[in-house]
């Protein structure tokens, strides 16, 4: 009696939490309406048994209960009652799969009109490339991949010249416009998945495969990879921005083609010169840090990065936290450069300072510190040269106080918390994937050794 019980709690309850239970689908925001309705009927047919088969489980123990003296009667065969079971099996199943077979026709039959995006993946980014205006992707190569060209691009393809390369996890897509997401991967499975859009597809390296959806919401929708693909897989994350036809326009303009990008000014050391007067107070003459002012080692630094930075805290992406004295303080100074411009000039000067070792500052167990470095190394590569196409700056012979100091900021979610600063919220993650402060010593005392 009380297994019956049991059973008929376990029905009532698993009724009552899929009514009242707040995990429910999150609202679609393609077309793929389709994909809900098949999860709906998988759910109602695998959800109509499972309430069938436990209340008959619950009738037959309670009816055919123990009772002195009764006996069961044996009947290995029933006709009947096989080819009722078989017959309403096949119907369920049926209407299982049959739908899947539609959605996956349409899945498989992309829009003429579709515009193309390629999403690139590798540990633990996405990176995106759109073709021109001749409509044209140019041809790459993984052979081709290296720091400068990390879509590895063909430089004599004139498909590729207008190819607009977005080296930011971030992509915008026009709304109501069918949009065909071609995958592919630089190194291990990863799969593109917004739940918002209902559908997601493996990147397998050595392969292209395809995704496709109208996009029906306009807002912002994040990207999860949802193949495990290493450690740093849950830090692997981007966003599809849905615009209206306007805003998706103004945003386009102001991308860059392969072209443009391979032109681009860098910019002049000279006039660089008279604004780094104001950061030569904190960071010194020549860049090389000045611990006392709390400003770090900025020769030797890549100038991608710094020019990152500049603009990060240009744009309210970093230093903005009320805890960050020192970032708030930089907001400050920043703002004396006036545009793009002015920090191309202030960065290129800064390029031309010697880089001379730092004195390390910090002691720690260099062994432990090497174990936990490994991870580090994915990104920022095995010698602390930092990497460019996966946004990881230079750790090696900088600061080591600095590094100390924005390690915890980045587990305090005092620096990389702004939901645009992608590879801020990334360290915030492998930040917090440390142990303890002693790990986080050691391992700037590792870094120092590099
Ligand atoms: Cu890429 Cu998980």
């Amino acid at each position: 009696m009380p297994l019956a019980v049991v059973l008929i709690l376990l029905v009532v309850g698993s009724l009552l939490f899929h009514v009242l239970s707040p995990w429910t689908f999150t609202e679609l925001a393609s077309n793929w309406g389709m994909v809900d309705f098949t999860v709906d009927i998988t759910l109602y047919v695998t959800g109509f048994v499972f309430v069938a088969v436990n209340l008959f489980m619950a009738y037959c123990v309670i009816k055919f209960r123990y009772r002195k003296g009764a006996r069961a009667t044996y009947e290995p065969e029933n006709k009947k009652l096989e080819s009722w079971l078989t017959g309403l099996t096949a119907i369920g199943v049926a209407a299982m799969l049959t739908p899947g077979l539609f959605v996956w026709a349409k899945f498989v039959d992309v829009p003429e009109e579709a515009h193309v995006v390629e999403a690139v993946g590798q540990q633990w980014h996405w990176s995106f490339r759109m073709p021109g205006e001749d409509g044209k992707l140019g041809e790459v190569d993984a052979e081709r991949i290296t720091n400068d060209n990390p879509f590895g691009m063909d430089p004599d393809d004139p498909n590729g010249q207008d190819d607009v390369l977005i080296h930011s996890a971030e992509i915008h897509v026009p709304i109501d416009k069918p949009v065909k997401f071609l995958l592919r991967s630089k190194d291990v499975l990863h799969d593109f998945a917004v739940a918002q859009f209902r559908v997601k597809m493996d990147l397998v390296p050595g392969m292209n495969t395809f995704l496709w959806l109208t996009p029906t919401v306009e807002g912002r929708f994040e990207i999860l990879c949802e193949e495990l693909c290493g450690v740093g897989h849950h830090t692997m994350r981007g966003a599809v921005i849905v615009d209206s036809a306007d805003d998706y326009d103004i945003w386009l303009a102001n991308q860059s083609t392969y072209s443009e990008l391979n032109a681009k000014s860098v910019g002049n050391a000279d006039i660089g010169a008279a604004q780094y007067a104001v950061c030569a107070t904190c960071h010194g003459q020549q860049g090389e840090g000045i611990a006392a002012m709390n400003a770090p080692k900025l020769a030797g630094q890549s100038a991608w990065y710094l020019k990152r930075q500049i603009m990060n805290y240009k744009r309210g992406l970093r230093g903005t936290d009320p805890s960050d004295t020192f970032g708030q303080q930089m907001i400050g100074m920043v703002a004396s450069l006036a545009d793009e411009q002015a920090v191309d000039n202030v960065v290129a000067h800064i390029r031309t300072f010697p880089d001379e070792p730092v004195e390390a500052t910090i002691a720690g167990d260099v062994n432990a510190g090497a174990g936990e470095y490994r991870v580090c190394a994915y990104c920022h590569g095995k010698d602390g040269a930092g990497v460019q196409a996966l946004n990881a700056p230079r750790l090696a012979g900088m600061s080591d106080w600095y590094l100390e100091r924005q390690l915890q900021n980045f587990r305090n979610n005092v620096r990389g918390a702004h939901p645009q600063d992608y590879y801020g919220f990334q360290m915030g993650l492998m930040g917090q994937s440390i142990y303890d402060e002693q790990a986080m010593t050691d391992l700037v005392a590792y870094i120092n050794t590099l």
